[in-house]
């Protein structure tokens, strides 16, 4: 096994900014000596100081002990110039995200550092091959990926060009391990994993809000009471801000020739041409102005509990189902499993969606009174569900459905009758392009549900979910949205194709 960098490596990083900092500090406190520079005069000296009140604050609290904390402080050393770092085993370049300026700052350095000192880029959006083909020798050119704030986020892409060897990865992989990181290996493509894979997260719910399913606070309460979401998608995008999340959406899918796959919203470009960017700004998706308060998600209101209650069939979500209304003292009957219907109550069917509006699902189905439930990461712990109701459906019907939810527990918020509704387009999607990077050979399967987990903070890894969701499902699911869009972008990815048909989860 390839070993980690010793501590006795003296550790460069270029870019004394947000990650260059993060980085320095997360390489001292492993014991390296770090050499930190920026162009900037005195911001290598400045970020230093912000970096040893880090370690001070770290020593009140008990995470250092106050000698570790003063000799990481210690190794921390301002560059002038690029020639200060001819001892450096390894430097870690955190400049600005600009090809040409990179490049140049490389071919600067090939020329003082020593022939075995590995070369890592922190880019999160530029080709590691790219930047390689200005380098005499790309092969000790890699990506090392952190995720912001370094100290704190705990994944770390290694990111492959076409030229990158092996073992450089290998080490820069061991040594990040070394560092208290989890590092996965990734090829140098467009967003590398995490910024790849989480595009729908976003997309999805634009589209969303594009057709008027509910509103962005509705959403966003959905993807985190039955998604398992830390951040719904709209508040998260106004975290980011939507100069930034615009730019990356863009960036991907220019850098994929265009896929439709990888679209951005023209309410993105609205809000960045409004000057709405988020929370920086005051304004984005919320408002953030001193006094504004956050807009509560529509509920729908209290309904009489209906009668007729039977669940059916052995699902997992007719098990939480049926848990949740004994907890809550409902009197029901359990039935062995009729189609896919989850309950029926008062004369509505429920069904979890298929990626088929509720009005279609009623009119294949012969149900007119059909409603739509989500899905939840997990049905027993989720506190809201989204639902739709088919057109056809009578409103006595569609209430007893909310009423049997409300009397399991949930809030309960009625979308409109978008397909797939929210949580379930999102994670089939998610699931889909996950898939995609695999099978595109961008990283393995393991890799990227850490990278989702640990990147992005991602209740569950994609394929995992689509595993625990089963196969068949993610498929129809997408299958569905394809057709009702006629969009490229649904297309199912080869790999769940193949994974379906070969009757294997993702491992
Ligand atoms: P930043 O703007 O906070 O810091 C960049 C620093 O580099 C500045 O202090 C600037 O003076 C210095 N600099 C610019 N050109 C230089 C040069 N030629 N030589 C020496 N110093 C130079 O930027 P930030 O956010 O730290 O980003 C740095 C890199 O990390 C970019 O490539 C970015 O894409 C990437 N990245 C950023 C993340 C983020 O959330 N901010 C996350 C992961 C990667």
């Amino acid at each position: 096994m390839t070993q980690a960098l010793s501590t006795q490596a003296v550790v460069a990083v270029i870019g004394a900014g947000a990650m260059g900092a993060g980085i320095a500090q997360v390489a001292a406190t492993a014991g390296h000596t770090v050499k930190l520079l920026d162009n900037r005069p005195g911001a290598a000296v400045q970020a230093i100081d912000g970096i040893c009140a880090q370690f001070e604050k770290l020593a009140a609290k008990g995470k250092l002990t106050l000698e570790a904390a003063q000799a990481a402080g210690a190794r921390l050393q301002a560059a002038e110039q690029v020639a200060d770092l001819a001892d450096a085993a390894l430097v870690v370049e955190a400049i600005v995200e600009n090809l040409q300026v990179k490049q140049t700052l490389f071919k600067e350095l090939e020329a003082v550092v020593s022939e075995a000192c590995i070369l890592a880029s922190n880019t999160s959006s530029i080709s590691i091959t790219a930047i390689g083909a200005a380098l005499k020798h790309p092969q000790r050119l890699a990506g090392l990926h952190f995720f912001n704030p370094a100290p704190l986020m705990a994944l770390v892409e290694v990111v492959s060009g076409l030229a990158t060897e092996r073992d450089v990865a290998n080490t820069l992989f061991a040594t990040a391990a070394a560092w208290g990181k989890t590092p996965v290996h990734a090829k140098s493509t467009p967003g590398f994993i995490v910024n790849r894979v989480a595009r729908p997260y976003y997309a999805e719910a634009l589209r969303v809000l594009t057709e008027g399913g509910a509103d962005c606070a509705t959403l966003d309460a959905c993807c985190r009471e039955a998604g398992g979401f830390r951040m719904g998608p709209f508040e998260l995008m106004d975290m980011i801000g939507h100069d930034v999340n615009f730019a990356v959406t863009n960036s991907v899918w220019r850098a994929f020739f265009n896929d439709p796959r990888f679209l951005p919203s023209l309410v993105q470009q609205e809000m960045v041409d409004a000057g709405f960017l988020g929370k920086k700004s005051g304004r984005g998706f919320y408002n953030y102005q001193d006094g504004a308060s956050k807009p509560l998600p529509d509920s729908v209101p209290a309904q009489d509990l209906p009668h007729d209650i039977v669940v059916y069939g052995p699902s997992a979500a007719a098990r939480a189902l049926a848990t949740r209304l004994q907890t809550h003292n409902v009197s029901f009957t359990q039935a062995q499993a009729m189609g896919d219907a989850l309950a029926t109550a008062g004369g509505a069917t429920l069904r979890v969606t298929d990626g088929r509006s509720a009005t279609r699902c009623a009119f294949d189905t012969h149900t007119p009174n059909t409603v739509l439930i989500d899905l939840a990461l997990d049905y027993a712990k989720a506190t809201r569900l989204a639902v739709s109701v088919a057109a056809q459906c009578d409103s006595a019907a569609a209430h007893s459905a909310m009423g049997l939810l409300q009397a399991a527990g949930f809030a309960v918020s009625q979308l409109q009758d978008i397909p797939g509704l929210i949580v379930m387009r999102t994670v089939a999607m998610l699931a889909n392009e996950a898939a995609d990077a695999v099978n595109q050979g961008v990283c393995d399967a393991a890799a990227v549900d850490t990278a989702m987990r640990l990147g992005v903070n991602y209740p569950c890894g994609p394929l995992a979910w689509a595993n625990a969701m089963g196969l068949p499902q993610v498929s129809t699911v997408l299958a569905h949205l394809a057709q009702t869009y006629g969009e490229d972008r649904y297309r199912t990815s080869p790999l769940i194709q193949q994974q379906l048909y070969a009757a294997k989860v993702f491992s």
